[in-house]
C-alpha cells in the first residue's frame, strides 16, 4: 500500500485527479469506480477543469457507482445519482449509456444486485477504484461486520452512519435506512483503489484501515489485501497515523526510487 500524505484537501484532490488521468492515459476505455460524500468532490472539480481545459477524455469510459441509498428516486437531491450527474457526469463527456449506478428503486433487489455483478464482468471489471471513508471505518457502504468477500447487496446502514449523514437531510428520519453497495469483494476485485480521507474525523477510521488489523470491523482496512492501494489524505486525516514520517519518506524519495 501506498500512503501518501498531502499538506491540504485541494493537493490531495489533485493528486488523486492525477492517477485517474494516468489510468485514461494508459486506457482511454477504462473503467471506473466511482465514489460519493463530500470527500471526492474536490477530485471530481479537478477532472472537470482538466477535461473543459486539457481536453482530458471521457468518451470510452465506463463507471460504476458503489452504491445508492434505497428508496430515493434519482431525482432526489440527496441519492447518489443526483449528485453524481450534479457534481461530475454533467460537465463531462461519459456517455449516458456507459454510466452505471445502483438503482435505489427497482422492484427486485437479489436480482439487481447480481445484474450489476454480470453488467461490471461483463465490462472488462473495475480499472480504477476510487473510495472514501466513513467515521465508522465502512468503504462504501460496507458498515461493521461486513463480510469480506461480500458482493453487491442490501445493506442496513449504522447508526453512526446515520447520524454522520443527516446533515444532508432536513431531519434525521429521512435519512434512508438501507442502501444497495457494492461489496468488500467486489472492490478488492478492481485493479486499482485510491482511498481518499480528509479532515480529523477521519483521523481514527484512517489510522485504523491502514495501519489496524484486517477486520470487517473496519471494512476499509480490506485495502491492505489488494496489491496496488493508494491511500491520499490530508494532513488532518492522516494525525493518528504511527508510521506517518516513513510515508512522507518514501513518497519523497519516490522519483529516485529503482525502477526495474
Ligand atoms: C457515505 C458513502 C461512502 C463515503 C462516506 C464518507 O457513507 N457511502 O462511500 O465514503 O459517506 O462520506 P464523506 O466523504 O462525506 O465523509
Amino acid at each position: 500500500m501506498e500512503v501518501i500524505i498531502q499538506p491540504n484537501y485541494d493537493q490531495m484532490s489533485k493528486i488523486a485527479a492525477q492517477i485517474v488521468v494516468e489510468v485514461l492515459n494508459a486506457k482511454p476505455n477504462a473503467v471506473l469506480g466511482m465514489a460519493t460524500g463530500s470527500t471526492p468532490l474536490g477530485l471530481y472539480k479537478e477532472l472537470v477543469r482538466l477535461h473543459q481545459k486539457d481536453q482530458l477524455d471521457f468518451s470510452r469510459v465506463t463507471t460504476f457507482n458503489l452504491d445508492e441509498y434505497v428508496g430515493l428516486p434519482v431525482n432526489h437531491p440527496q441519492s447518489y445519482h443526483y449528485f453524481m450527474h450534479e457534481h461530475f457526469f454533467k460537465h463531462v463527456n461519459i456517455p449516458p449509456q456507459n454510466i452505471n449506478i445502483p438503482s435505489g428503486t427497482t422492484s427486485n433487489y437479489p436480482a439487481f444486485c447480481e445484474w450489476y455483478e454480470q453488467r461490471i464482468a461483463q465490462c472488462g471489471g473495475i480499472d480504477l477504484q476510487i473510495l472514501g471513508i466513513g467515521s465508522d471505518g465502512h468503504i462504501a457502504f460496507n458498515e461493521p461486520t461486513s463480510s469480506m468477500s461480500s458482493r453487491t447487496r442490501l445493506k442496513t446502514l449504522s447508526k453512526q452512519t446515520i447520524d454522520d449523514n443527516a446533515r444532508f437531510f432536513e431531519r434525521r428520519e429521512d435519512v434512508p435506512v438501507y442502501a444497495i453497495t457494492m461489496g468488500v469483494g467486489t472492490i478488492l476485485d478492481a485493479r486499482k483503489l485510491i482511498l481518499i480521507g480528509s479532515g480529523k474525523a477521519k483521523a481514527r477510521a484512517i489510522a485504523q484501515a491502514v495501519e489496524g488489523p484486517v477486520t470487517s470491523m473496519v471494512t476499509a482496512s480490506a485495502i491492505q489485501l489488494h496489491r496496488d492501494a493508494v491511500v491520499i489524505v490530508d494532513r488532518e486525516a492522516a494525525a493518528e497515523l504511527t508510521m506517518r514520517d516513513y510515508y512522507e519518506f518514501i513518497y519523497a524519495a519516490k522519483p529516485s526510487a529503482p525502477r526495474s
